[in-house]
């Protein structure tokens, strides 16, 4: 006997009201990856205090190192969890890059709201018939399906790049009429990971190729925009992991002033993990370094959590526009 959780069961949301009022207000929804409990209390916390919207991302990795059983009820908790400290939002729990049929099908079965199918490394043709298979099995159970078009760069520590396929905006309609996905995500110069570009120095980080977004946005007209590989890799984080035993070089992100552009133009979800990965490594590495009698994993632990809480509400407040938009989708 198979047994199905629906994401309701879980008081989850899918994403649909969340992008139109995104759209509507011009903001972006917050799509923060989390790996652990503390990142997943941090985003729920931040996300809550600020009373905005938000998107959980787990990655397959990340699936399989929580295990999909306790995420479940993890999740569960976290709503309950909220919800005790009056706070009233919209939560969705997404699959970040699902790469196959099977994978999303497993996850919305397990409770998700929202998976992303990534068939972005596939031809086109290919590409449209692996989206349609998942968005014909989560529609019937109201899960939002993301899907991508065009390959989102990433650099690894080495400096070996897996080059950027700009998001052809030609292809757009055709893609999206055919898929009927529910978001888009679009490759226009972000990357993944902490290793974004290959420069010398701040001020060499070129622009995101903002005539491709505003062509897709005239194309797709007031349909939901996704930036994956939009953290910032703050330098201040880097320092401090630098200078407490770690060894993070030429490490570049999107400025920020670039991302709040990127939302006014009809992106309506940014997907951010390295941030929080990098501020979660510089205050264990800190927190050791200077207390190295210490051996309580609560006490830094407990403050990475507390600094990603801060950093999710700069963000929401500064960056996403997301702060105080909640009630405007539960309305
Ligand atoms: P970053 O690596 O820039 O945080 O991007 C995360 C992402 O796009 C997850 O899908």
């Amino acid at each position: 006997m198979i047994f199905m959780t629906s994401f309701r069961e879980l008081g989850l949301r899918n994403t649909k009201k969340m992008f139109e009022v995104a759209l509507k207000n011009k903001f972006a929804i917050p799509g923060y990856n989390a790996s652990n409990l503390e990142q997943m209390q941090a985003i729920i916390t931040g996300c809550g205090e600020s009373n905005s919207p938000v998107i959980v991302q787990i990655n397959l990795i990340s699936l399989n190192y929580a295990n999909p059983i306790i995420l479940k009820y993890l999740t569960m908790g976290f709503v309950e969890f909220s919800k005790s400290n009056g706070w009233n939002i919209p939560i969705s729990l997404h699959l970040d890059h699902g790469k196959t049929f099977k994978q999303c099908k497993s996850c919305i079965d397990n409770g998700f709201s929202s998976v992303m199918i990534d068939g972005s490394h596939l031809d086109y043709e290919s590409n449209i018939k692996l989206t349609r298979e998942v968005v014909k099995y989560a529609k019937e159970l109201d899960v939002s399906v993301e899907a991508e078009l065009g390959v989102v760069e990433r650099i690894d520590k080495n400096q070996e790049r897996t080059p950027s396929k700009f998001t052809d905006p030609e292809k757009v309609e055709d893609f999206v009429k055919r898929t009927e996905c529910d978001s888009l995500a679009i490759a226009i110069g972000t990357s993944h990971g902490a290793y974004k570009f290959i420069v010398e120095k701040e001020s060499d980080i070129p622009n995101l190729r903002f005539d491709i977004l505003q062509e897709i946005s005239k194309r797709l007209k007031n349909y939901p925009i996704v930036l994956h590989g939009a953290s910032s890799v703050l330098k201040e984080h880097v320092d401090i992991i630098n200078s407490n035993g770690g060894s993070i070089t030429q490490a570049f992100g999107i400025p920020e002033s670039q991302l709040r552009k990127a939302s006014q133009l009809g992106v309506c979800k940014i997907n951010i993990a390295t941030d929080s990965r990098l501020l979660f490594t510089a205050m264990v590495r800190k927190y050791l370094q200077e207390h190295p009698d210490h051996f309580d994993p609560r006490q830094y632990l407990g403050l990475a959590r507390e600094e990603i809480i801060k950093m999710i509400k700069r963000k929401n407040t500064e960056v996403l526009g997301s702060t105080n938009q909640a009630k405007f989708i539960l309305e």
